[in-house]
């Protein structure tokens, strides 16, 4: 959409930017800023319904070359989410129209709602860099790009220019989970994400570190052995580590756990009927968690450490590949019958869990993964699932939620679902051949591997994670689910 967004700088504004509500005309202040009355005659336009991001335009002969008027919807239901639903329709517009010097006046519209300056200009910004999001970074000879305007963002108002600026940073992370997730299976292999990660720990200043052939046995993470070896793209483990300039003595480390399987194609329990189809974007808790980090690392610099855990892998076949029937160890010592190599997710994120609970000293768990088609089923691409019997963290996931966007259901998790993972034969199994409560069945499932008294939560993001045509802020494929989120509780928590 544009081959840059700036904000700031001495640049004369060619365009405004000002806003109305539903079946009201312009403010006071907006209305002094339209001085000869053109933002006006625009809304007496029938595309001006006022209704949220509907946009109406005029021309002035002198002074700005374009006034845009967008619309807010009703003055009484205007929220930090409508603003970001109005900045990605900005962002829409200003990009057909190739972009410019913008000066953004919404100042009347946010103190008629009493919005906090900087926090208006974050979600502004932050619904304007999602909604610019695309990647035509795999469009070849074939395709007639198309030409990339800039585009500058000023504000009149500096609190508001400095919360648009933070709010296109935020949306950076999630754009960063947009483009991995994007990337498909034969280059996104699990050591193309550990060199992605390598360049974006050194950006964020974050530590790294890979397991992978021998070092994986060496730490028995049964798992992503398992679950990798009919690959050629060997599978690793990979930790990164934020640590604050000035950290409390003693402080315990959220830990942030990603299903990061590049290509799942169920294993020996092959997928049918085309649902391989995406499956490159099994990779998505990983992706979504590798974005949290970016941002922790430059926006929100939390004053506690934050340690992310990307189990990576390709589910493949081949002779060597793992079966149904197999009997594997955990590090913690529990077995796992598998019953369907396509319950992999699971499998690796189990790994991720023990090695947390034995080695970080986590203040709290948090794990992301496309781990279930149920979830789908249960919640539509609406709400992620979410699995958390801790009051406090899931407060603090609910109230990141609430300022984000990014949707979170609570879902049960009792012990007879627990009982429902038993084998026959080994301590659990990876899938129950009932078809009943899957998404449960998963969290369920790794609940035996996280301590009883450590605070977890787990996100199925399943039905979030993507869409498949144009939806609110998002356009067609990856939302970048749970970067923001993520990076949030790591703030506020
Ligand atoms: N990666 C899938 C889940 C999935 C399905 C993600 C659809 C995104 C969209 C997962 O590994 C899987 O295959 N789950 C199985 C579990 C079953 C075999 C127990 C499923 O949901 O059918
Ligand atoms: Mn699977
Ligand atoms: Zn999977």
């Amino acid at each position: 959409m544009f081959d840059s967004i700036r904000v700031g700088g001495k640049d004369k504004p060619s365009i405004l930017v000002l806003g109305h509500f539903k079946g009201e005309g312009l403010d006071k202040h907006s209305a002094a800023r339209d001085g000869q009355g053109e933002a006006a005659k625009a809304l007496t336009r029938g595309e001006a319904t006022g209704d949220l991001g509907a946009i109406a335009e005029s021309h002035p002969g002198t002074g700005f070359a374009r006034i845009v008027v967008v619309g807010l919807g009703e003055k009484k239901s205007l929220d930090l989410a409508g603003l970001r639903s109005v900045g990605a329709a900005l962002a829409r517009r200003l990009s057909a129209v190739k972009g410019g010097v913008v000066l953004i006046d919404l100042d009347g519209p946010f103190k008629a709602r009493r919005f906090k300056p900087a926090e208006a200009g974050e979600a502004l910004g932050e619904g304007f860099g999602l909604g610019a999001w695309i990647d035509d970074g795999f469009r070849g000879s074939a395709t007639k790009k198309p030409s990339r305007p800039g585009v500058t963002l000023c504000a009149g108002d500096r609190q508001v220019q400095g919360g648009l600026e933070r709010g296109l940073a935020l949306a950076e992370g999630a754009n960063l989970t947009r483009r991995l997730s994007n990337t498909p299976p034969n280059i996104a292999t699990p050591a193309w994400i550990a060199e992605e990660c390598r360049a974006i720990a050194k950006k964020a200043g974050l530590k790294m570190r890979v397991w992978k052939g021998e070092e994986l046995e060496k730490e028995r993470f049964t798992g992503l052995i398992n679950v990798g070896k009919a690959s050629e793209n060997a599978p690793c483990m990979i930790r990164l580590e934020y640590t604050p300039a000035k950290s409390k003595k003693d402080a315990r480390p959220l830990v942030l756990v990603g299903k990061t399987m590049t290509y799942d194609s169920g294993g020996l329990s092959l997928k049918i009927n085309n649902g391989m189809k995406g499956m490159k974007r099994d990779k998505d808790g990983g992706c979504a968690v590798i974005g949290a980090m970016h941002l922790i690392g430059t926006v929100i610099k939390p004053d506690r450490p934050v340690v992310a855990l990307l189990a990576c892998a390709e589910n493949s076949i081949s002779d060597e590949a793992y079966r149904p029937d197999d009997i594997i160890t955990y590090r913690n010592g529990v077995t796992v019958e598998v019953t369907n190599t396509d319950a992999e997710g699971r499998l690796v994120l189990a790994d991720a869990l023990c090695w947390a609970c034995e080695k970080e000293n986590p203040e709290a768990i948090i794990d992301a993964a496309t781990l279930t088609g149920g979830v789908v089923v249960a919640l539509g691409k609406v709400y992620a699932g979410m699995f958390c019997e801790n009051d406090r963290l899931r407060r603090a996931v609910e109230a990141a939620s609430g300022a984000t966007g990014e949707r979170v259901w609570r879902l049960p998790m009792h012990a007879e679902y627990r009982d429902m993972m038993k084998s026959p034969i080994a301590d659990i199994l990876n899938s129950n051949p009932s078809r009943e409560a899957h998404p449960v069945q998963g969290a369920a499932f790794l609940s035996y591997f996280v301590n009883g008294d450590t605070p977890w939560c787990h996100l199925d993001i399943a039905g979030v994670h993507a869409v498949e045509g144009p939806s609110g802020l998002f356009a067609a494929g990856p939302t970048g689910w749970g970067a923001r989120l993520m990076a949030r509780v790591a703030q506020g928590m």
